[in-house]
């Protein structure tokens, strides 16, 4: 037995699916392999790239026999490289399974597989009764009932995942799941549904309510900037280049050693300084989380012989003296990577 919802969403899809190459097959591999491109890539770009990929590699086998170079070299273009190392790396998990798994629990130990992927794998492939929910489940299932519950918190998560497993029909599991991202893709879309001739609109909680442009709710998350910092601890003969921070952050009037933000690429003064000594790379990406950023640093020690001339501010004093100024924490742990042997009587606070 059906609910309203789920006949009219299926009776919508029979007459209004996207046909797409991988729904025409229950082979899990090639599932597999769209929903990998699909998840951060719209179906216009990923369908190139699923062709390519299955040509290059019609097995799972001869996936997981490529070298990683191969793989990475058929995703360029497709970003977040971590998909396709995962999708290598799963391959393999495959191989050494002895074939691809045909339980929900086992595909998602996948890597790179989530609940979402799992949940179509799983339905797409085996028939399995999953109910995978994307952000176009999300939109739809938020807006016809009303749910003002934010999509994304682990409370809602349960939510929706609740409600659309019971609106999931056990035996067109599929054509459920298909049905949901094809509505939401072309339908209910984000800005401006066309709910003139939505077959849901009777039933629909935000048509009714007039709150189709503010369903789903999302909770705005703190964006954290981040940022790249450069430091240089110059040092000649015993002494350091420092500046005081002028007004404009938290860090006002702390001292600090040569600092050069973003890219050092494009900065004189780095290629400068590259003329006049070596660099010692102290540390890579150190992270340093502040209230509303987040801080990557590359500390290095640039020893010289003769004092360079520096952008303005920067002033010379003696590593010993290094105690005697008010430093950022950021600043500190640069000097906890000073080899030992060298390092300042400053910096043994
Ligand atoms: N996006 C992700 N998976 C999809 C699928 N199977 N069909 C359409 N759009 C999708
Ligand atoms: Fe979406 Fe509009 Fe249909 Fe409601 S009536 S389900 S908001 S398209």
């Amino acid at each position: 037995m059906s609910n309203p919802f789920t006949t009219a969403l299926l009776r919508w899809y029979r007459n209004h699916g996207r046909d797409l190459p991988w729904r025409h097959t229950s082979d899990p591999y090639p599932i597999w392999l769209s929903e990998v491109i699909l998840q951060q890539t719209r179906i216009a770009q990923g369908l190139a790239y699923w062709e390519r990929f299955m040509e290059q590699f019609p097995t799972v086998e001869t996936l997981a026999a490529a070298s990683e170079d191969e793989v990475l070299r058929q995703w360029q273009g497709l970003g977040y490289y971590s998909r396709a190392r995962n999708l290598h790396a799963a391959a393999k998990q495959i191989v050494a399974m002895g074939g691809f798994p045909k339980k929900y629990e086992e595909i998602r130990q996948l890597k790179g597989v989530g609940d979402y992927t799992a949940a179509a794998i799983a339905s797409f492939a085996f028939g399995l009764p999953h109910a995978a929910i994307d952000g176009n489940a999300y939109r739809v299932l938020a807006r016809y009932y009303g749910i003002e519950t934010p999509i994304n918190t682990t409370t809602a998560k349960k939510e929706f995942a609740a409600v659309a497993q019971q609106l999931l029909p056990a035996r067109q599991a599929a054509d459920f799941n298909q049905a949901m991202m094809d509505f939401g893709a072309t339908l209910c879309t984000p800005t401006s549904p066309k709910c003139p001739e939505c077959p849901l609109a009777e039933g629909c909680e935000a048509l009714h309510s007039h709150r189709t442009d503010v369903l789903p709710v999302k909770q705005k998350t703190v964006k954290m900037a981040t940022r790249h910092f450069t430091f240089v601890y110059v040092r000649c003969q015993g002494e350091i280049a420092i500046m005081r921070r002028p007004a404009g952050d938290i860090w006002q009037g702390l001292w600090q050693p040569l600092l050069i933000e973003g890219d050092v690429n494009g900065e004189k003064v780095w290629h400068e300084l590259e003329e006049k000594g070596q660099f010692t790379l102290l540390a890579k990406n150190v992270k340093h989380v502040l209230t509303h950023r987040i801080i990557y640093a590359d500390f290095f020690l640039l020893e010289v012989a003769v004092k360079p001339s520096l952008p303005q501010g920067y002033v010379w004093t003696t590593e010993t003296d290094l105690c005697r100024y008010a430093l950022p924490r950021l600043v500190e742990r640069l000097l906890e990577h000073l080899p030992s042997s060298t390092m300042p009587a400053g910096a043994q606070r």
